[in-house]
């Protein structure tokens, strides 16, 4: 080809047009990066491959203006290596029409979305965008039911992974909700179905973007960002981090890394004897015991600022990714309330999905008692995360570690819900209820009875714990495979998940079980 000839003049031509049509200092003075810097973050150097990028929308001059968003119609779509492996991405263009969604940008995400399933390789979208492009009408909302219909039927088969770097508003939020984790940056993102000027409209009242969601709202109190970070760098490598600890579909697995030395965690660790402390009721970080656990530096939690009584997130143990789930004696006691059987559900069903095995670290009391709590449905959605455990088929391990009282021990994958090995440490408490509420049904009469009730209480607490709330019963009756020293918990779980590696069973043969949502 003559590259000084005007055919390839025309080429060079429209890649300066294309380049000089993204306005990174109108995103800059925003605080936000352009699409394409997002994108050079995001994937290994010099990988990323567009496509599509001159696809643009028919122009016309109706009534409300231009419909067409020009270059590429406020989207980039390609593929390109993550970690060194496969991943489709679009990202939103704020800069083009508030990176609204018309029915060409439409068609390059499903277009993407097809590629990413066929290929079974996980999909990120960048979202930064104002809805559905008001101009475009009906053709827009089509446009977003394509994708959350591609969202479902991609759901469980390959990692979905949204990123929140601006607005994402109206139509913009369902797509992320439905994939299975959202990222925000704080300040510069937020998400709302409505926006301040439909609530002032229809309920009168002054609410600013953040009020309705900000990163920290959903972070915190509406659960539906997993994971925030103060800028869009840390959030982007927050992503390549999730990405190194997933499969890349559902028949494949995780991938595993070899330990270079510094990595190295010790198989016997007597640190572990010390955590719980001597008196029950005393609080501990579940977190010390996990980063005793799992290879050095490997745990990554999930959803850390929501529902904090309960923790979840991946590790590695010998370089091979697990899912951790463990109540948080810190947090409300360590006891499952509504929030977090939620974020469990949610947690196990997507390490199920993708063969991640489970590993539960199990204090918990019971369920948060109280009338908020059950007029709320504590009932329906602590089944949530019963149902997801007995649903699971990847290898499950639970390690009893104090608490395990009444229906949390049974929903925290006891033995009888498919538990495939069931540990205790010594400090174990199993029983029915707790001391305190057990002797005080069981000895009414005599405690109203006594001279000194506190003191009886307390004796025949000790003896309820000595006698019926310890491990060795359960031990003794097969509902605990074995009570095991604290120190070598590690050693235990690397021999118990090996003998579990190759464990394969289907659930009986359905269309969908009927979670209770
Ligand atoms: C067309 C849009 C747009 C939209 C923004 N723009 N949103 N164009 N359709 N939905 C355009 C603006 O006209 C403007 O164009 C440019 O994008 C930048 O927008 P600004 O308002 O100047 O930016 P900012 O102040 O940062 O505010 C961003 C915003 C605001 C909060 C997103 O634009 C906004 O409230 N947009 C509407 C959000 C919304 O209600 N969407 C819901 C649509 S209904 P110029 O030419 O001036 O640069 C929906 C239903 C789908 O999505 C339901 C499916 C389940």
């Amino acid at each position: 080809m003559d590259v000084n000839g005007k055919i390839f003049k025309k080429f060079l031509e429209r890649q300066q047009m294309f380049e000089s049509h993204y306005d990174a200092k109108k995103q800059h003075s925003k605080g936000k990066l352009t699409a394409r810097e997002r994108i050079e973050i995001l994937y290994d150097e010099d990988t990323f491959e567009e496509i599509d990028a001159f696809v643009s929308s028919a122009k016309s001059d109706g009534e409300f203006g231009r419909v067409t968003a020009a270059y590429g119609d406020g989207v980039i779509i390609g593929h390109g290596q993550v970690q060194g492996r496969l991943v489709f991405s679009y990202a939103q263009d704020f800069n083009v029409m508030g990176g609204s969604l018309g029915s060409v940008h439409a068609s390059k995400i499903m277009k993407i979305q097809d590629m990413a399933l066929k290929m079974g390789a996980p999909i990120i979208g960048l979202i930064d965008s104002g809805g559905a492009r008001i101009q475009e009408g009906v053709a827009s909302l089509a446009g977003y039911a394509g994708i959350f219909y591609r969202n479902v039927q991609a759901s469980g088969v390959i990692p979905q992974i949204s990123v929140i770097l601006g607005p994402a508003a109206g139509g913009a939020v369902y797509s992320p909700s439905i994939t299975d984790y959202v990222f925000m940056t704080n300040k510069t993102s937020y998400m709302f179905v409505t926006g301040p000027n439909v609530v002032k409209e229809v309920l009168n009242e002054e609410v600013t973007f953040d009020d309705l969601g900000g990163a920290e709202v959903h972070a915190k109190k509406s659960g539906v960002a997993q994971m925030i970070f103060e800028d869009e760098e840390n959030t982007l490598l927050g992503v390549r981090r999730l990405i190194s600890y997933l499969p890349s579909n559902n028949l494949e697995n995780s991938p595993e890394i070899e330990l270079s030395g510094e990595d190295e965690t010790q198989d016997v660790e007597e640190k572990l004897r010390d955590i719980v402390p001597d008196d029950p009721n005393k609080p501990y970080d579940v977190k010390d015991v996990i980063e005793l656990l799992v290879d050095k530096r490997s745990f990554y939690e999930i959803s850390e600022r929501y529902a904090q009584n309960l923790v979840v997130g991946f590790g590695r143990l010998d370089g091979k990714v697990i899912g951790i789930v463990a109540n948080q004696p810190k947090v409300l006691a360590g006891t499952l309330d509504i929030d977090s059987s939620v974020k469990g559900a949610r947690f196990v069903r997507f390490c199920d999905s993708f063969n991640i095995p489970l590993l539960t670290l199990e204090d918990v009391p019971g369920f948060l008692p109280g009338i908020d709590q059950e007029h709320n449905g504590i009932i329906r959605h602590g089944a949530k995360l019963l149902y997801a455990y007995a649903d699971a088929t990847v290898p499950r391990i639970t390690v009893i570690l104090r608490k395990s009282y009444g229906g949390a021990y049974c929903v925290m994958n006891s033995k009888n819900l498919g538990g495939d090995f069931n540990f205790a440490w010594p400090t174990a408490e199993i029983a029915v209820m707790g001391p305190e509420g057990a002797v005080a049904i069981l000895y009414r009469k005599e405690l109203t009875e006594a001279e000194d009730p506190v003191m009886l209480k307390k004796q025949l607490a000790v003896k309820y714990r000595d006698q019926i709330a310890n491990p060795y019963i359960s031990d003794e009756k097969g509902f605990i495979d074995e009570v095991i020293d604290p120190a070598i918990t590690r050693k235990k779980l690397k021999s118990a998940f090996l003998a579990l590696e190759n464990k394969y069973m289907t659930n009986p043969s359905r269309k969908h079980g009927n979670i209770p949502l």
